[in-house]
């Protein structure tokens, strides 16, 4: 009787230990698992990779709304205004240094590049971020609800930028967009450093589509665009097809380095997204995009991105720079009835390596162009 008894409480205590066991061995199983590379911190460091006017605001937005995650739009906007003289090559490293900083919520080297006196609304688009208007930042907007940029800026403009870096420390996920970045090679430093576990997802969308949005507000690109072609001078009717070029070049020199013959820092790492996907099963390509970062869906952010992608409207040019409820696979082919077709022959010619690699078919003639049942996407799969 008696060593019955002992013999139950001995396997109680054993049940327990190797319930604890269990635990200790999937806690560190989830450590490992994602790569096999969780630095000490345990941050996660996402550049958001893309180009101009190739839906990044949308796809920036679905990050900057996570509860879990610290998004900042484009923090290179602030080095290529105020080197923009300095060539490329310049630029290039500055920009990898601002982000080494920012992945890190270090806004010191920000600090070079803002006006002497500033607080966080001297922050390009910042209030674009969401955890700018919330708390440690901002009192307004509580963490795990979605925030709106009329409100957050009349309520947030105002606090001081160690507010910001405060805040940045505090998130799980670091998600900086830029649209700068022309290549992959100078961020190999920040690839191989121990204190970074970067991700890079590399939005790209169909140049015809990239084209017409461009023309539509070629004003606030001619900067950028001078900058793309390192200030060379050409007659105004052939800049935005070698603007485009140069883009799509950028894009094929990405993707072949990442995907063709990646170093070993890189593999895992890099995710190409086509927008168009997006745009057709944004709640499919948002659940695995998060899924690659280690973010979880959740019902609000579900909830708000089918809103964001199933709205009226046929993509009118005017809301372009928006995150505006329209239907985005309308707005993803808009281009095939407004851009004529001597343009798309042109883009085609100027972007048909990356065309092609990238999975997006050409057309023949204005008939095709304006027939659309004709699918001009290739499958994923097929790419
Ligand atoms: C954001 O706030 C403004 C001002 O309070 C309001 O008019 C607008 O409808 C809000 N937008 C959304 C999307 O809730
Ligand atoms: C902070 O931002 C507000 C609103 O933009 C501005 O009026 C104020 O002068 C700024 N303060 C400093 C110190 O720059």
């Amino acid at each position: 009787m008696r060593s019955r008894k002992v013999n139950l409480s001995t396997m109680i205590f054993l049940m327990i230990l190797q319930g604890a066991a269990m635990m200790l061995l999937f806690s560190w199983y989830m450590e490992f698992s994602h790569g096999g590379h969780a630095p000490s911190d345990r941050k996660v460091h996402v550049l958001l990779l893309s180009s101009w006017r190739s839906g990044s605001s949308f796809l920036g937005q679905a990050f900057s709304q996570h509860p879990s995650v610290f998004y900042l739009m484009e923090p290179a906007w602030h080095v290529w205004n105020i080197l923009f003289d300095k060539g490329l090559k310049v630029l290039r490293m500055a920009v990898r240094d601002l982000f080494r900083g920012m992945f890190q919520c270090d806004f010191s080297v920000m600090e070079a590049y803002l006006p002497e006196q500033h607080n966080v609304s001297a922050l390009f688009m910042w209030f674009e971020s969401r955890a700018l208007c919330s708390p440690p930042a901002c009192p307004l907007t509580p963490r795990n609800q979605l925030s709106n940029q009329t409100r957050c800026k009349k309520a947030c403009d105002a606090r001081g930028l160690q507010l910001a870096q405060d805040a940045c420390s505090t998130y799980s996920h670091v998600v900086l967009k830029e649209v700068r970045f022309l290549e992959l090679e100078s961020l190999y430093p920040l690839l191989q450093d121990p204190h970074l576990d970067i991700r890079i997802i590399h939005l790209v969308r169909d140049p015809r589509a990239v084209l017409r949005s461009r023309e539509a507000v070629a004003e606030g690109l001619a900067r950028g665009s001078a900058i793309v072609l390192e200030q060379k001078n050409i007659p105004t009717v052939e800049l935005q097809y070698k603007v485009m070029q140069e883009i799509c070049r950028s894009h094929v020199r990405i993707n072949e380095r990442a995907i063709l013959k990646p170093p070993p820092f890189l593999e895992g790492r890099y995710k190409m997204v086509r927008y168009e996907d997006v745009a057709r099963n944004p709640l499919e390509e948002m659940n695995d995009i998060y899924e690659f970062v280690g973010l979880e869906m959740t019902p609000e952010l579900g909830e708000w991105i089918y809103h964001v992608t199933h709205g009226r409207g046929k993509g009118s040019q005017r809301e372009a720079f928006k995150i505006t409820s329209r239907n985005a696979a309308d707005v993803s082919q808009a281009w095939r009835s407004t851009l004529p077709h001597e343009k798309v022959k042109r883009i085609q010619e100027v972007c048909k390596g990356a065309m092609s690699l990238l999975g997006y078919r050409t057309v023949d003639s204005e008939e095709e162009q304006k027939s659309l049942e004709i699918d001009l996407l290739v499958p994923r799969e097929l790419i």
